[in-house]
């Protein structure tokens, strides 16, 4: 059975995934709801990724900036809009920043998680459906072999997937307790276009082209399983509407890499597209290595076979086509790079989004 929904609430839908998302589902041709983004606006939430949506999705999409941890402001978006499904993508995302200051990663992931599942309770019958987009970090680190499953028990070595595990504990309880019709997708590393760039592929992509040194954390020998961002949004909607109520479903790409070979091919791909360095060196002659990430995971790898057995997803891209698409696009749009970085942005959005 599939379920259908007229009005879906994102959360944090001006960022870097949920962006993705919400272009996505537009071109969907069995959508024809209305997308309410709600976002914070934080340094990591960017209206530049969707003006262009703004404009052309008309009353089927709608901006609202507001806190998800403000319950009386998420109340009232769910009442002013009947809104019948919660796709919550809405955090603070960088383990990075997580170690240097865990504050907002507490009250944004936890705190805020648990006030949109207080406000989906108030709302039913009305919201149908909540679904919690996390990550594969709340299971921690793997060894050199072995994948991580739905089965395989909560991990978090960093400030950001505690709070993450935090968050997906309050999902759970919610549907187990009160009966909140919930889905939960854990997913590997996303890539592509309008990443923010603090994380390694947009940060790497940016500072080769700039002929600027590329930061490689410890040895480069850990190892990530990358997903383009727009496989990572077909499976969530797939979830969404065909998924088991109370379910869970890892979601990866089957792409484990090096940090040293992702830096390396990004490397080999700019020097082929880009013009090349004063130096006329290969771009791979920028990566230094600096101090190694404190409680950096060594390995993650996803067993995805739930999701492709149980809805029949698939991955479209493979990491060859997903690296090669995401280097063009950010060759194509520097001025999103530019903007995203220099205060002006800031200013920018101040003026726009009072
Ligand atoms: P992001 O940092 O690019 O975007 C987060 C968005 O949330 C921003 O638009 C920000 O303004 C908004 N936001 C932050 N605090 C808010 C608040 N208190 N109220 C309302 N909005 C707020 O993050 P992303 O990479 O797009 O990740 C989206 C989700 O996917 C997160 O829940 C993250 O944990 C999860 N996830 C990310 C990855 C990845 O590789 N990026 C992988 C798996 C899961
Ligand atoms: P990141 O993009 O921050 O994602 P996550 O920490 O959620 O996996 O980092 C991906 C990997 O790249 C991780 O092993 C840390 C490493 N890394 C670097 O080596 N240098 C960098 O400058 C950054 C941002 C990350």
């Amino acid at each position: 059975m599939t379920r259908t929904f007229h009005n879906l609430l994102v959360t944090g839908g001006a960022g870097f995934i949920g962006a993705n998302f919400i272009r996505w589902l537009f071109e969907q041709p069995d959508f024809h709801g209305r997308i309410i983004n709600f976002d914070k606006l934080t340094y990591a939430g960017n209206p530049l990724s969707l003006l262009d949506i703004a404009e052309t999705a008309g009353p089927r999409y709608v901006f609202v900036k507001g806190d998800i941890c403000d319950s009386a402001a998420v109340n009232q978006v769910l009442e002013a809009h009947q809104v019948d499904a919660i796709l919550h993508f809405a955090a603070e995302s960088h383990v990075d920043r997580s170690i240097a200051r865990p504050d907002d990663f507490i009250r944004t992931n936890i705190v805020g998680t648990y006030t949109l599942l207080q406000a989906a309770q108030k709302h039913r019958p009305h919201l149908r459906h909540f679904h919690h987009i996390s990550t594969d970090e709340v299971f921690g680190s793997l060894g050199p072999s072995g994948f991580f499953t739905e089965e395989t028990p909560y991990a978090p070595n960093s400030p950001y997937s505690a709070s993450k595990a935090s968050s997906d504990h309050l999902v759970r309880a919610y549907h187990e307790t009160y009966g909140l019709p919930t889905t939960l997708s854990n997913c590997s590393n996303n890539y592509g276009p309008y990443q923010f760039p603090e994380k390694l592929i947009p940060l790497m992509i940016l500072n080769a082209l700039e002929g600027k040194p590329l930061p490689v954390y410890g040895s480069g020998l850990n190892i990530r399983d990358w997903l383009y961002v727009t496989d990572h949004c077909s499976a969530i909607w797939r979830i969404v509407q065909e998924g088991g109520v109370g379910a869970t479903y890892n979601i990866g790409g089957e792409n484990e890499l090096t940090n040293l070979a992702v830096v390396e091919k990004i490397c080999a791909l700019l020097d082929a597209k880009a013009p090349p360095l004063p130096s006329g060196k290969p771009r791979s002659s920028l990566i230094t290595h600096v101090q190694d990430r404190p409680g950096h995971d060594q390995r993650y790898a996803i067993d995805c076979s739930r999701i492709q057995r149980e809805l029949g997803w698939r991955p479209a891209q493979t990491w060859e086509t997903g690296f090669e698409a995401t280097v063009e696009w950010y060759l194509t749009h520097l001025e999103w790079a530019d903007s995203v970085r220099s205060g002006d942005y800031q200013q920018w959005v101040a003026e726009h989004y009072a």
